[in-house]
């Protein structure tokens, strides 16, 4: 997006990001959920949040449904509004990690070329996209919200899997299968990424 706020001059923090991750006694990192509606993006990286919190790591999780309601309420669900959700959540991602927290964002990130551009804001390693894997199947036979059954009678336009696309990740740095595992599971295989990119230490 074209910057139309001009003559505007970047102030240098004294308190560096570097500062802030050894307060903290963990690296900052994103770890970006990816899935349909119902895959269990939401769940998972709520699961994740509390299992980390209680190891006394900083964390904060950007859930899509909840995103809508402030930052984004301007934006409905065209892929227009798509990227500008994404690239909106991509940017306060970005400046949670110079805050020195591990952020958990939850969002469907429908497309390649959005999560993309969210993973080179910031520095190479401190992207982890999760692909929560679920047939759109069994998203549909969870319908935990209603949704897909309204999406099928027509109800809601440009419904994900459904009436618009979702381009699954080719190269995540981690696949969730939330339809085989079980939620222990991926909580500890998302533990064991974090602590083998050097990211938190093993706890002890
Ligand atoms: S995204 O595509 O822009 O990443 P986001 O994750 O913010 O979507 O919001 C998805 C949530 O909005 C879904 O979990 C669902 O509760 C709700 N929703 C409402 N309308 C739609 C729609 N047309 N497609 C997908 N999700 C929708």
């Amino acid at each position: 997006m074209p910057k139309k706020s001009t003559n505007t001059v970047w102030h240098q923090a004294a308190v560096t990001r570097a500062d802030r991750e050894t307060l903290h006694k963990h690296k900052s990192a994103i770890l970006w959920f990816t899935g349909l509606s119902g895959s269990g993006k939401s769940t998972l990286a709520h699961a994740v949040e509390d299992y980390l919190h209680k190891l006394g790591v900083s964390t904060f999780v950007l859930d899509g449904d909840n995103i809508r309601h402030g930052l984004c309420s301007d934006l409905g669900f065209s892929d227009h509004d798509r990227v500008e959700n994404i690239r909106r959540v991509g940017e306060l991602a970005k400046l949670m990690t110079e805050a020195g927290i591990i952020t958990l964002t939850a969002f469907i990130s429908p497309f390649k070329s959005d999560r993309d551009i969210a993973r080179n804001r910031v520095p190479a390693g401190d992207f982890l996209e999760i692909y929560c894997q679920c047939p759109v199947e069994t998203c549909e036979q969870r319908d935990v919200k209603g949704l897909y059954k309204k999406a099928r009678a027509g109800e809601i336009p440009f419904f994900t899997g459904i009436s618009s696309p979702y381009e699954a990740p080719e190269h995540p740095e981690l696949v969730v299968n939330t339809q085989d595992q079980t939620l222990d599971e991926s909580i500890q295989a998302i533990v064991k990424l974090l602590i083998q990119q050097g990211i938190i230490k093993a706890p002890t």
